[in-house]
Parts: structure tokens; sequence; C-alpha cells
């Protein structure tokens, strides 16, 4: 689909969505898509690190500090109980539709969150080379349920494992 025709499709479903419904899946791919094509940029931007153990150690305590609350210890929302009760829900960071992204898109995305999901943004919290860092762990996460659940949620103790090997630089 054109980038014209969407942005049409988006205003038509914009003006459908007026009655006070939840959105249907029409509503939710057109959003979905304009999410993906149009508001969602850094497409070309490279990721600068190397996808090295130590490089994916250090992206994964990252994540493992800002992000399991919601993604879960293995970015795949394992042990998060309200991840279905989130608008939109929390994906699973393995799906086909997130690794679809460039590994730039995943890196605007979590500079700049997704307004207004509840996906927060990143920038002035963490670096950039964190910020890549995380982006690597994303792209070799762990099978999922195999780190166990957040330890805030109940699940124990954190592995060394999912603290990224339990060694610090
Ligand atoms: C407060 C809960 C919360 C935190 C903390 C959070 N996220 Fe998210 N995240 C979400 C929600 C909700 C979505 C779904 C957003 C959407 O589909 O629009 C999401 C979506 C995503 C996506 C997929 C975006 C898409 O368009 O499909 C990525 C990638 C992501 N988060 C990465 C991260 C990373 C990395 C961190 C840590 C730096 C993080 N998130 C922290 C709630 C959170």
């Amino acid at each position: 689909m054109s980038r014209a025709r969407l942005l049409l499709l988006a205003a038509g479903v914009a003006l459908l969505g007026c009655k006070a419904t939840p959105p249907g899946p029409l509503e939710r791919a057109v959003a979905s898509q304009v999410k993906r094509r149009l508001t969602v940029r850094g497409r070309s931007d490279r990721n600068p690190l190397e996808p090295s153990p130590e490089n994916l150690r250090r992206g994964q305590r990252a994540f493992g500090n800002y992000c399991t609350v919601c993604h879960g210890l293995d970015g795949r929302a394992t042990g998060v109980p309200f991840a279905e009760a989130m608008a939109p829900p929390i994906p699973s960071l393995g799906s086909p539709e997130v690794q679809a992204y460039s590994d730039g898109q995943l890196h605007w995305v979590i500079e700049n969150g997704i307004f207004p999901s509840g996906m927060p943004a990143s920038r002035g919290i963490l670096g950039d080379e964190e910020m890549w860092g995380i982006v690597l762990f994303i792209r070799h996460l762990p099978p999922t349920g195999s780190l166990g659940e957040p330890p805030v949620y109940g699940g124990g103790p954190p592995s060394p494992q999912a603290l990224g090997g339990g060694r610090v630089p």
C-alpha cells in the first residue's frame, strides 16, 4: 500500500472510530501499519556494536534493569501479569512483527517509546550504547520461559543468567 493510501485509510478509520467502541480488527491493523511505516523512524541506522558475548551480556543487563517489569526476563512477557491487559497488549519481542523492525527502528522505539501506548521512552535514562546493546539482546532472545519470571512478581531472586551471566565489567 502506498503512503498516501495508508494515510487516507487511517483518516477514514479515525472517523469511523468516533463511535465509543473498542478498536476492531481493521482499526488495529491500520494503526499497526501506520506505526510501522510512518511513526517509527531510524530504519537505516546501523548497530555500531558487534554481537560479541560481552556486548550481549551488557545488553541483557540493561534490559534486565529497565525493561523486564513489562517484557519479562526473556523479552517474551513471561510472568508479566498485566501483559494482556495493556492496550495495546505487551507483545513478545520475539514475534515476527517485532523482529521485522530493522535494528535502527528498534533503537528508535527504545529511545522514543510508542505514544500513546504504555511503551515508555528511554531517552535521558539509557545511554546510546545501552540502547544498541538492548537491540542486540532483542535479536538473541533466550527461549520462552527459560529465565523464569521477574522476581518482582514472585519469581524468586534473579538467576545469574538473567543478570547477563553475573559478570560485571
Ligand atoms: C511500562 C511497561 C513497559 C516498559 C517498562 C517497557 N515497555 Fe516496551 N512495550 C510496552 C507496551 C505496552 C508495548 C506495546 C506498544 C505498542 O504495540 O504500541 C511495548 C512494545 C515494545 C516493543 C515493540 C514495539 C512495536 O511497535 O511492536 C519493543 C521493541 C519494546 N517494547 C522494547 C522495550 C525495551 C527495550 C524496554 C526497556 C528499555 C521496554 N520496551 C520497556 C510496555 C513497556
